[in-house]
């Protein structure tokens, strides 16, 4: 009886009580990504696509050191399923949730986090320049 319990306990626990993961596999999401995204993002996802021009606000460079911090995996995977009416960005970012399955959702996602430079070392860890 008790094990009938503490089972019911942990198949209710909901997935999204702990952190978030992403579980998005960047090689699947890579052919969607050229075909789908790098028209605005860029084919180096530096926002540089053959449309970005014409747009305001840029779509958003993945490159960029800058954007790194705001890139999370979530934010990411939110960004593109709802798109950026929904999160308080530009409507130029359309929903994709309605063209891609979940799984290819965060397929791409995870393809787009690659673009994401190395985490440069914090001011902390910076040993002073000698020479
Ligand atoms: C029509 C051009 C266009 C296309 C196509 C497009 N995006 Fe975007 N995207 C944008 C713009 C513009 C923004 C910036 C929104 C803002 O800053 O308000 C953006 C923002 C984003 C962000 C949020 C980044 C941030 O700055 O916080 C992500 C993630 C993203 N796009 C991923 C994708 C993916 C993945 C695809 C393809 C499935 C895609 N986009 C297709 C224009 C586009």
């Amino acid at each position: 009886m008790k094990s009938m319990i503490l089972t019911a306990v942990l198949v209710s626990v909901p997935a999204f009580a702990g952190p978030f993961e992403l579980k998005g596999d960047a090689a699947k999401g890579e052919a969607n990504y050229k075909q789908l995204c790098a028209s605005c993002h860029g084919e180096k996802g530096d926002g540089t696509g053959a449309a970005a021009a014409a747009l305001n606000p840029k779509p958003t460079s993945f490159a960029d050191a800058a954007n790194a911090d705001r890139l999370t995996d979530e934010w990411v995977y939110k960004m593109i399923k709802d798109g950026g009416a929904a999160n308080g960005k530009s409507a130029m970012m359309v929903a994709w949730s309605g063209v891609l399955k979940d799984d290819a959702l965060r397929d791409v996602a995870a393809y787009v986090l690659k673009f994401k430079p190395a985490k440069a070392a914090a001011p902390a860890d910076k040993k002073p320049a000698k020479k």
